[in-house]
């Protein structure tokens, strides 16, 4: 069959690379994509926002099935444009997408069904979340409903701080039409833990856990970033605690989600805190992670198609959610000066180091091919992904394997999976 990727992330190249063992696969397309993605998919000039080329370019391919990698399309209902030409396409609709593109909404569906998050209150005007501050307890946190790019939400230490933050978000609109409502919420302490899940509108299946570092340096220091690595699973997430979330938190949340007639069909993702009151969520988003997917994915046994048409069809139940019984670390390769201002357009030098390296790979996000050959094209470059027998011999793998690649402006966090030593 042919399948066609959406994204041109790291994401991206870790579901290229899952599409690729398949053998239901002859032919894989990606738009954008990127240079890393080249290896497995055959790029197209088509962004992920351009919706009717998207579904032209399908139909003139006779694409089997599109699988969407990205939030922004997922938000905007690119998913809906496929199907109202026949097409086949792996993610949810508009109307079950919006669990990640409005904090309101999510924050607003766990309150009805009773699912664990932080106290909070929705704002639409300035005014209102500017009085409730006045009566809140610091640290307090707040969210930009919409998309923007992970750097929506700021942890306010002090009433000062979190004035000035809601001014950011509502009257400097740093995070543009994003901050026109905004969510005030409870701090939270705890362990941090990503947990993707396939999803076919009624059964939810989870793959291994994983943990993100957001944070731009070490020591979880500096801005938000997209995330900085990763590692899987998370010591953190014990048998007790995905007994509880299973109960309480995924099968109630696709229940609502029907309830509310929102089926969602494809990857939830759930942040989760897992607090000295159990575990609560902190988001989800309506896609697989990036950088959660360059350590989940390498360690699924399935067929990623089979999964992905099983979610399709309904029938998720009959699937076997399997991964290997080791662990996997993935260490971002960033340009200096990410997620503000970093320069772009060095060459790349050592690609080649990962070819037949069983156990190591080098997932592109922001790299581009030209004449003189790879080069750095964005904000997080590359993610380095090694597995392991334990978290340990992965983390000692990954770092291992970032010194394999060269570029100008090189930056990486040095404590990816540092946690692991406290578990
Ligand atoms: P989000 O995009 O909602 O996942 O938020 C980004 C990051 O902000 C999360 O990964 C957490 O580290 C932090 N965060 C979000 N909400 C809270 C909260 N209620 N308490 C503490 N930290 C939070
Ligand atoms: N790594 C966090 C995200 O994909 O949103």
């Amino acid at each position: 069959m042919k399948v066609l990727i959406v994204g041109s992330g790291g994401r991206e190249h870790a579901i290229a690379w899952a599409v690729a063992k398949s053998p239901k696969v002859d032919k894989i397309y990606c738009a954008p994509g990127n240079a890393g993605i080249t290896e497995y998919a055959e790029c197209v000039d088509i962004k992920a926002m351009e919706f009717d080329k998207l579904v032209a370019f399908a139909k003139d391919k006779e694409i089997d099935l599109t699988i969407i990698g990205m939030d922004d399309p997922l938000v905007g209902g690119v998913v809906d444009a496929f199907e109202a030409e026949g097409l086949r396409v792996f993610g949810p609709r508009k109307n079950a997408a919006i669990i990640e593109g409005s904090k309101a909404f999510s924050k607003d569906l766990m309150k009805k069904y009773n699912i664990p998050t932080a106290f909070y209150e929705n704002f639409d005007n300035k005014e209102d979340a500017l009085a409730y501050l006045d009566q809140a307890k610091m640290p307090i946190v707040l969210k930009a409903d919409g998309l923007a790019l992970g750097k929506g939400v700021l942890i306010c230490n002090t009433l000062e701080e979190a004035r000035e933050g809601v001014k950011t978000i509502m009257e400097e609109k740093k995070f543009g039409s994003a901050g026109d409502r905004m969510v005030i919420e409870e701090f939270m302490t705890g362990r941090e833990v990503s947990v993707l899940a396939f999803c076919d509108g009624k059964t939810i299946k989870c793959m291994t856990s994983a943990q993100d570092h957001k944070r731009a340096q070490d020591g979880d220091q500096g801005l938000n970033t997209g995330g900085m690595g990763t590692f899987s699973p998370s010591p953190f997430y014990t048998k007790e605690v995905e007994d509880f979330c299973e109960k309480y938190i995924y099968q109630p949340t696709m229940d609502a989600m029907a309830a509310e007639g929102r089926p969602f069909v494809g990857v939830l993702f759930t942040g989760l805190m897992i607090t000295e009151d159990g575990p609560k969520v902190l988001e989800y988003n309506a896609r697989f992670g990036d950088p959660e997917a360059q350590v989940v994915l390498p360690r699924m046994k399935n067929d990623i198609i089979e999964v992905m048409e099983a979610c399709i069809d309904g029938r998720l139940d009959q699937i076997d959610l399997q991964f290997e019984d080791n662990a996997a670390v993935c260490v971002v390769l960033a340009s200096d000066g990410y997620p503000v201002s970093y320069q772009k357009g060095f060459l790349i030098k050592g690609l080649d180091n990962f070819k037949d390296r069983d156990g190591y790979y080098c997932f592109h996000a922001g790299s581009k091919l030209t004449e003189e050959g790879i080069v750095t094209n964005g904000g997080r470059v590359l993610g380095i992904t090694a597995k392991g027998a334990d978290l340990k011999d992965a983390r000692k793998k990954a770092y291992e394997a970032t010194e394999w690649v060269q570029f100008d402006n090189k930056y990486m966090r040095h404590d990816i999976g540092k946690a692991i030593d406290e578990a």
